[in-house]
């Protein structure tokens, strides 16, 4: 085992172990270190610090690569359905035929929520962003279906076959359409687009091109390693909530702008920069402008210091699915017009920020119909299975323990209490 040597300010010398993981990667293990020193480690926003040993994704952001159980993100892109992934991340290995069969079978099984739980979506404002109520959805899942044990994956199927189904609801909802029920024998991206789009009125018979589009999306999204909402997934999970708690505090945290929320806020920034006269240089001197709040919205990545393969994938894809549709979105010329700005400009480059994952995602979320205020939904469906894998390992590991950070106290020292009349 290889060490590292830690010299602390009064001189004492520690030996602390190295973790060398299977790509390479080296960490200084410092479990012991409080006990051993007294000190602990400063992280802020963990950008330094490993949560855990994984078996499940790997990025190496110098090189633009991610791999989930040793596939390469292009492979599976190119040729895997988004179930495939699903089983792929849950289960540890690709499925054969008889096996993915069963698989879609019983999801479809269980697609259904209970009649109960469409009274939650008469409670939510029309104009409810999907997000809370898919949230609150999730979480109240735990009061019609029981926790099972371990090893059972009742509750992970039970899951991964309702989010869509609530996901779906909440769009219908907020344009006072009436629920479609999931469809047995539809394919799980199918089915998502018939329960989101069926009209009883009209022939429902979307392009191809929609679900290719969709599976797609969804597989580039399925997981990440220890991202902010994954970590949110495995800090929750680690108390032993339940998957359902646990997967609903995911929601929350992907929802952020800076995170999975960062879909919705390109297409915003977009909008907003083709009102502005498509004035470029404007938007981004703004970006540089450390006193403007104003930034790239899908640019930029914690991890990717090169290029985001997803975005690579998604700008591709992008034009496809336009062309193929016929549609001549100027958001895309702005947007590919601004990409083309920032990696020419020196602040861009200096500070290693391209386009990410949700920098072209939109543009074709917008192409097939689904609301801007939807595409954090759309961001997590996609996720959901790396989330139920992520939670599935934490609660599978027998060194698995709380997770409880400590901190550096910075407020006051030991004071006497004075009653409120000597104040
Ligand atoms: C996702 O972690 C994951 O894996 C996430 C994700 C996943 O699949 O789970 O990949 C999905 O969340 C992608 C990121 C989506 N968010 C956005 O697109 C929001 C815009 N991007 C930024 O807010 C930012 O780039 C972050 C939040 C993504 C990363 O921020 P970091 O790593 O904390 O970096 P930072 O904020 O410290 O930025 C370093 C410098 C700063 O300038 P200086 O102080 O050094 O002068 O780069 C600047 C920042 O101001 N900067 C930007 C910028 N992003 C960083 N300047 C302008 N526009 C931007 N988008």
């Amino acid at each position: 085992m290889s060490t590292a040597k830690l010299i602390l300010d009064d001189g004492q010398e520690y030996e602390l172990p190295v973790v060398v993981g299977s790509e390479g990667e080296k960490a200084i293990d410092i479990t012991k270190l409080r006990a051993e020193t007294g000190y602990v480690s400063l992280d802020s926003g963990y950008g330094n610090t490993a949560s855990c040993q994984s078996s499940i994704t790997f990025i190496d952001g110098e090189n633009g690569i991610l791999r989930h159980r040793g596939y390469s993100i292009e492979d599976l892109a190119k040729s895997s359905r988004f179930l495939e992934v699903c089983y792929l991340l849950i289960y540890g290995r690709l499925p054969n035929t008889a096996e993915l069969v069963e698989f879609e079978y019983n999801l479809s099984c269980h697609s259904l929520i209970h009649e109960d739980m469409k009274k939650f979506f008469e409670g939510y404002h029309p104009d409810a962003h999907p997000m809370a109520i898919l949230s609150a959805m999730t979480v109240s899942l735990s009061s019609y279906y029981p926790e099972v044990e371990k090893d059972s994956d009742l509750n992970i199927i039970q899951l991964l076959a309702k989010m869509k189904t609530i996901a779906a609801f909440s769009y219908r909802k907020s344009k006072g359409l009436p629920y479609v029920y999931p469809s047995e024998g539809l394919r799980y991206t199918e089915d998502f687009l018939h329960m989101m789009f069926y009209v009883p009125t009209e022939c429902f018979d979307l392009p191809d091109v929609f679900e290719h589009a969709l599976n797609l999306l969804l597989i580039l999204h399925a997981d990440h390693e220890q991202n902010c909402s994954t970590s949110t997934v495995r800090m929750v999970g680690s108390s032993r909530a339940n998957l359902f708690a646990s997967v609903a505090t995911g929601i929350c945290a992907l929802w952020g702008p800076l995170h999975g929320g960062a879909n919705q806020q390109v297409i915003e920034m977009l909008e907003r920069i083709r009102d502005d006269d498509c004035n470029f240089k404007k938007y981004i001197d703004k970006a540089k402008d450390k006193n403007d709040p104003f930034r790239v919205m899908g640019f930029g990545h914690r991890v990717y210091k090169n290029f985001d393969p997803r975005a690579k994938i998604l700008k591709g894809m992008t034009d496809k699915v336009l062309d193929q549709l016929g549609i001549d979105d100027p958001l895309l010329e702005i947007a590919k017009n601004l990409e083309e700005i920032a990696l020419n400009d020196e602040y861009f480059v200096k500070r290693k920020l391209y386009p990410n994952v949700d920098f072209y995602s939109g543009i074709i979320y917008r192409a097939i119909g689904i609301p801007t205020n939807m595409f954090p939904v759309m961001f997590t469906l996609g996720r959901l299975p790396g989330w139920i894998a992520q939670w599935k390992e934490l609660v599978n590991d027998p060194a698995g323990r709380l997770n409880r950070p400590r901190q550096i106290y910075t407020g006051e020292n030991e004071r006497a209490y004075s009653p409120i009349a000597e104040r």
